[in-house]
């Protein structure tokens, strides 16, 4: 049976830069107080790249793939599978994944969205390694790729200080050596209220509340626990043991709950990539936007065992365990 191996990764960041201060001087005018020292002290997050109005998904998505591709040295022909996790799609239908595989040219192969909110990375790689290990893909796309701030409501300070928005992308390739060893996703649906927008298009309109809305601490709290438990799950389906983890990618939501998190399990804290203080939530595209970042500063190499997290609305996480 193939493996399925990561053998390239890209990212596309929008231009604009949003400091904290200059975020606060925004909400100032809207007569909302927030500091760079609120949020710094509380997320981690210095700043975010918030996309113009002309920037869509599937743009920075496209973008991200083209720099993946590059990276592994394929050509977009090669690629016979693409999936896009996203919760902001360009439109209700086709998926953003279609209007990516017609931005790159390649028509033919499969190419779906998945929406799992900000464990959407993790589920879309799990399901690409799925399909390679059954012979059904050779080479996939997966990308993550947002435009998180149109679901911002800027007089809601608990939540838009943190998010971004961004894209990143891997390549996934059938192969003879270990890839991905083991992969879990896990949801509870009762728990759809702390984390939501529950906004929907009836009758050419939009009815009900568009904006995300979040219950911080409820999430905070179910994020390090059904992570912790993931991580000991999935190193137990590959029969590896965490201390033998290299590197550590998970969801970019709040550097506290990443230090927490890695307290739990007993990390090292130098092998936990952070880019939350950068990039903010960029939701399904911070998994992969963070792997880029430390496959790219050379952190993490070939060989390297790899843990991506996701955990998110729904609710819903989960896991990827690869070795590079
Ligand atoms: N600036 C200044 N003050 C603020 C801000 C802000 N941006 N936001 C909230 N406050 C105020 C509140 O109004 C409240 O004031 P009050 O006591 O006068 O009412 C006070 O700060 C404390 O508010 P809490 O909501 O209790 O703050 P908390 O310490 O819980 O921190 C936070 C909020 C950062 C959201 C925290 O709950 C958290 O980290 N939750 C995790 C959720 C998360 O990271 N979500 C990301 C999306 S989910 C995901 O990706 C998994």
């Amino acid at each position: 049976m193939p493996h399925a191996k990561i053998v390239g990764s890209g990212s596309c960041l929008p231009s604009r830069v949003v400091t904290n201060d200059d975020l606060a001087r925004e909400l100032a005018a809207r007569n909302i107080e927030t500091s760079d020292e609120w949020i710094v002290e509380r997320t981690g997050i210095r700043q975010r790249y918030i996309a113009g109005p002309e920037t869509t998904t599937s743009d920075m998505a496209a973008q991200a793939a083209r720099q993946a591709l590059q990276d592994a040295g394929l050509s977009a022909t090669d690629i016979d599978l693409i999936i896009v996790a996203t919760t902001t799609p360009d439109l209700t239908f086709p998926s953003t994944a279609c209007l990516v595989q017609d931005k790159l040219g390649i028509p033919g192969c499969a190419a779906f969205d998945i929406q799992a909110v900000c464990s959407g990375f993790v589920y879309a790689l799990s399901t690409a390694d799925a399909f390679i290990q059954a012979g059904r893909a050779r080479n996939a796309l997966v990308i993550g790729a947002e435009v998180f701030s149109r679901l911002l409501d800027w007089n809601d300070r608990r939540t838009c200080v943190l998010f971004g928005d961004g894209a990143g992308a891997v390549v996934v390739t059938a192969s003879d050596e270990p890839g991905v060893l083991a992969a879990r996703l896990n949801a509870d649906g009762s728990y759809k209220d702390i984390l939501c927008a529950n906004g929907h298009v009836q009758d050419g309109q939009l009815s009900g509340d568009p904006f995300v809305r979040m219950d911080g601490q409820a999430v905070f709290k179910l994020a390090v626990n059904s992570l912790a438990q993931s991580a000991l799950d999935v190193c137990e389906d590959a029969g590896v043991r965490l201390e033998d983890i290299d590197w550590m990618v998970p969801h970019q939501a709040n550097v506290r709950i990443i230090n927490f998190l890695g307290r739990k399990l007993g990390l090292d804290s130098d092998k936990v990539v952070i880019t939350v203080d950068r990039h903010a939530n960029t939701s399904a595209a911070s998994v992969p936007l963070a792997l880029d970042v430390a496959r790219r500063d050379g952190r993490i190499k070939s060989g390297d065992l790899v843990l991506m997290q996701g955990v998110g609305g729904g609710f819903t996480w989960g896991s990827v365990l690869a070795r590079m």
